[in-house]
């Protein structure tokens, strides 16, 4: 009896004594904040995870402070900075390199590790995306784009509106089945419909992501569905590429990689990126045509354009279409398809001078609210205008005033893989459609991506 009252007593303290430790570690991050509960924290945030509205929230709480505010629940403490100097500094950062436990949850592969295991995957990932790679795959690139211009003509029925999302959603999976696993049109179907399925699942969980740990003790089901989703995702792909023998590229790929890493490894890695790649070209593919489908002149000047440049598609000329550049960059600074980027310290650093921010912390970068800020592009910061991006007026804002793909070693993989695609595709369409739309005013909402609110329907006419 005195045993077990005697291990109670010691068990009490002891849980009071990790409180109180989480509780300071918890509050010692030297920032400003939010009225806050001891050993709780602050209420805020939960309401921020539970709102309706996230973005605009959150937008309300960043005009709060001038470059960033703590917060912390439990023993979670995030860094949120908004300012173009914060965030450009903890992105160039070699001690931010590292997410959090929720990004390995929601992704698989490489894009949710921490720093330790990520470092020498994305090292070796970074050939995948070698200048020569691209110039070799812009020709397929463009066949591809052909036979989606050619397919939409069936399937457009001219003056009416129609849902172009799932076809662009389709063409994008097409194209990365391509370039990244060397796969022909017939392995498409099986991945679009287990990729989407495991984007629902996480979808529905979105809010739930950010403190995981609770979350997975409340909804123990939803978890384990999503990691279902995720194994026969990996699984499918891995006996898609391993059973095309025949298939040149598929040999190619092979041949290259199963030497560093082990098949499943390797698997997961090209999950990952056909993962980070869909929504974020899909979505900012239709993005596009939507705000084109509102600002008719500047969809005529794009055609122009596209008349007045003669040279095959190759590297090289692409870097001539100048106004489509503009024009994805700006669709992506006022709709970033990832709406918040998580990091975590994987080392303690001091972010200014004093200022240190505690190995563990993790860093939620606003890209949305730092992309429409009122202090860096005026009043007109929400409306669409691809000037925005003229060398004139990209030199008089901070650098990371937009930040489409990110900084730093961590930035996305695919970017400039990413520019070619989505260029490539608006030039053909372009070339061939002519877009419209009767919606007024394109509203997001913040789920793992930011997505329009309501119907993504468009009119599209034949030129
Ligand atoms: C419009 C298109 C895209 C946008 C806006 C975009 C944006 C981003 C952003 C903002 C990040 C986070 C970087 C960070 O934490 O600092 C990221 C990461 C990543 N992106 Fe992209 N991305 C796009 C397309 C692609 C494509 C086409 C691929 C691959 C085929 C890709 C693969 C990845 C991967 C693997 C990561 C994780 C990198 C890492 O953790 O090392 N993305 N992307």
């Amino acid at each position: 009896m005195e045993l077990l009252f005697f291990v109670l007593v010691t068990i009490l303290f002891w849980s009071i004594r990790e409180l109180i430790n989480y509780q300071v570690r918890a509050s010692r991050l030297d920032f400003p904040t939010l009225w806050a509960i001891p050993f709780i924290g602050n209420f805020q945030l939960l309401q921020l995870v539970l709102s309706k509205q996230p973005l605009e929230d959150h937008q309300k709480i960043i005009e709060k402070f001038p470059n960033y505010f703590k917060c912390w629940f439990l023993n979670f403490r995030f860094l949120c900075p908004h300012s173009p100097e914060a965030v450009r500094k903890i992105l160039k950062s070699e001690e931010c390199l590292s997410r959090p436990v929720f990004a390995k949850i929601m992704f698989s592969g490489f894009s949710g590790d921490s720093y330790h295991e990520w470092i020498n995957k994305r090292k070796f990932m970074n050939q995948i995306f070698y200048p020569s790679s691209l110039k070799n795959s812009i020709k397929a690139i463009s066949a591809a784009a052909d036979d989606f211009t050619c397919d939409l003509s069936k399937e457009i029925n001219e003056g009416k509106e129609f849902d172009i999302y799932p076809s662009i959603a389709r063409w994008t999976i097409k194209v990365h089945c391509l370039f990244l696993l060397g796969l022909d049109d017939n392995s498409i179907n099986g991945i679009i419909e287990r990729l989407d399925r495991l984007i629902n699942i996480r979808n529905n969980i979105t809010h739930f992501l950010i403190l995981p740990q609770l979350s997975k003790l409340i909804m123990p089901s939803k978890f384990t569905a999503m990691e279902n989703a995720k194994t026969d995702l990996i699984n499918f792909t891995k006996s898609l590429f391993y059973n095309q023998k025949t298939n040149e590229n598929a040999t190619k790929f092979e041949k290259n990689y199963s030497k560093i890493l082990h098949r499943d490894d390797f698997a997961q890695q090209i999950i990952s990126m056909m993962d980070a790649g869909y929504e974020t070209v899909a979505l900012n593919l239709t993005n596009v045509l939507l705000f084109l489908s509102k600002h008719q002149k500047i969809q005529e000047k794009i055609y122009e354009e596209i008349q007045g440049i003669k040279d095959e598609i190759s590297l090289e000329s692409l870097s001539k279409f100048e106004l489509i550049e503009r024009v994805i960059k700006e669709t992506l600074r006022i709709a970033p398809p990832l709406p918040y980027l998580p990091r975590e310290v994987h080392k303690t650093f001091e972010l200014e001078p004093g200022k240190f921010v505690e190995k563990g912390t993790i860093i939620l970068i606003p890209n949305y609210g730092v992309h429409r800020l009122n202090s860096v592009y005026g009043d007109e910061a929400d409306k669409f205008n691809p000037d925005n991006f003229l060398k004139e007026n990209l030199s008089k804002r901070p650098i990371s005033s937009s930040f489409q793909f990110s900084h730093g070693k961590r930035m996305c993989i695919g970017h400039r893989y990413a520019m070619i695609v989505m260029k490539i595709f608006l030039i053909k369409l372009i070339k061939n459609y002519k877009f419209e739309s009767d919606e007024n005013d394109l509203k997001f909402t913040a789920k793992v991506t930011l997505e329009v609110e309501g119907s993504k329907t468009i009119k599209a006419y034949l030129r």
